[in-house]
């Protein structure tokens, strides 16, 4: 459970930081709110949570760690990608981006 938070956490810095890198290049901040979570929902949150099962591997032998894991999972990028596309204008994308984070809170 902590290198599969760890793994996916890396690829979520690898899109953050490239996103950053890209907004800041092209002078384009309408997906800030996008490049913030993917960072903290994404790197940092997931980073945090497989340090900390790695540290304390008995909590991720529990159900409750593994439906989290799957949550978040989900949840993270039905959230971000739904608040992308209503940067883009797709306002229908209001519902899955309420969904995708209740899942993340949860
Ligand atoms: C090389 C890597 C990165 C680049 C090039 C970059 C670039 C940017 C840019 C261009 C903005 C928009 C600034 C603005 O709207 O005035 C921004 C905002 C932000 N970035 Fe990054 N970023 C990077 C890495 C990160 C990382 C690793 C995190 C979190 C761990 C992060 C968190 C944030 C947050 C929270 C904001 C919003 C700040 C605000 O609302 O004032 N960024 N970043
Ligand atoms: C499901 C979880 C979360 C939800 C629904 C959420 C929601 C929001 C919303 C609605 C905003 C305002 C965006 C805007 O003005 O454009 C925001 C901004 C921000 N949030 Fe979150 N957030 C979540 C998790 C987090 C976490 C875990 C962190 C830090 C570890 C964080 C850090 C920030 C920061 C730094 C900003 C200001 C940067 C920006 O303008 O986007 N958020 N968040």
């Amino acid at each position: 459970m902590g290198k599969a938070y760890l793994k996916v956490a890396s690829v979520y810095f690898a899109i953050g930081v490239l996103a950053g890198l890209t907004m800041g290049i092209i002078h384009d901040f309408r997906f800030t709110s996008v490049h913030a979570h993917v960072n903290l929902l994404g790197w940092v949150s997931m980073a945090l949570f497989g340090l900390i099962y790695h540290f304390y591997p008995n909590a991720a032998n529990s159900k409750l760690a593994k439906t989290q894991f799957w949550l978040h999972n989900i949840g993270v990028p039905v959230m971000l990608g739904g608040i992308a596309l209503q940067v883009l204008g797709v306002s229908a994308a209001l519902p899955p981006t309420i969904i995708g984070s209740l899942a993340v809170v949860w």
